[in-house]
């Protein structure tokens, strides 16, 4: 496994292996790696030849500066993980090296951003568009691998490339969880032992949703209910609970059968934000 840092050092290897026909997979993240993480990396070494993972914790999606400076960074384990996944190359720029300027540019992604994650972080897809546009540009690779954990982020993503026309394909992989149901999550490491405990909420709300939705109860009184729920939990405050079309991201006041359909929350546990969203009817 080899690191990178620049461009510069990428560019002759990139062409190198376009010579002999290989094909590339890219696996953007922000460090912290845990089986989710690996679970893509997976993917990218089954579809491609060649897998570079990047690793950039990108200042300009944090729409919160608390968020960013406590954000978990954890390269050595990352780089032991990544190379006993059989990794090629991981991407490791600097700040300088992924914005010489602060760009001009920003993204709006429309209606698809006036809901869930971008209502209630103002900015952060105009970050992840165009962190995202700079690691498509820098890496070139014909396959890039999102986790269906930030449902929203593979609906602005996929809006990316076929609004700018990236050449590259996307790949959508299955959200990891702990054995318990958690969602696996960079943050996770943040929650300390109660936290981590009343986390669960979480998924145990996506749980009892979906089965209350598929036997029939209304949606508003499902929602009523978990927010009681919640109330009972002391570190939890729920941001949002929501039924969604899971590319539109159009919120359902109730639940048909015959629509594609999935359930997404956020929620703070202590002052740690975490999400999840589950699939109704795929
Ligand atoms: P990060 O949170 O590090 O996630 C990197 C990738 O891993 C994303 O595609 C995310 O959806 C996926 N992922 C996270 N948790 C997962 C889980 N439990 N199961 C499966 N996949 C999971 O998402 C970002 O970084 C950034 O926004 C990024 C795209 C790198 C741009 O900065």
């Amino acid at each position: 496994m080899k690191l990178i840092h620049t461009p510069a050092e990428w560019n002759p290897l990139w062409l190198n292996h376009l010579q002999l026909n290989q094909r590339i997979g890219l696996v953007p993240t922000m460090g912290a790696l845990h089986q989710g993480h690996v679970d893509l990396v997976e993917n990218s070494r089954s579809k491609t030849d060649i897998t570079v993972v990047s690793i950039f914790v990108n200042p300009t999606q944090f729409n919160n500066p608390e968020d960013f400076k406590k954000y978990p960074v954890t390269l050595d384990s990352d780089l032991e993980k990544l190379e006993k996944a059989g990794v090629d190359y991981v991407f490791l720029p600097s700040v300088d090296t992924m914005y010489p300027n602060l760009p001009s540019l920003k993204m709006d992604f429309g209606d698809l951003e006036r809901v869930l994650e971008g209502k209630f972080r103002p900015g952060h897809f105009n970050g992840v568009g165009i962190v995202v546009s700079k690691l498509f540009h820098l890496i070139r690779p014909h396959v890039a691998f999102f986790g269906q954990k930030d449902l929203q982020q593979v609906g602005i993503i996929k809006r990316l490339v076929s609004d700018l026309s990236f050449p590259l394909q996307l790949t959508v992989v299955p959200t990891r969880r702990e054995a318990d149901g958690l969602a696996m999550s960079s943050r996770n490491l943040r929650l300390n032992s109660s936290e981590r405990s009343q986390a669960l909420i979480l998924f145990k709300s996506l749980e009892k949703a979906k089965a209350e939705l598929l036997s029939g109860k209304k949606w508003l009184e499902i929602v009523r209910e978990i927010e009681n729920d919640f109330a009972g939990v002391p570190s939890a405050r729920l941001e949002y609970l929501q039924l969604i079309h899971p590319e539109s991201f159009e919120h359902y006041v109730d639940f048909s059968p015959k629509e594609k359909s999935s359930i997404c929350v956020a929620a703070y546990i202590g002052d740690i934000r975490l999400i999840d969203n589950l699939p109704i009817i795929p």
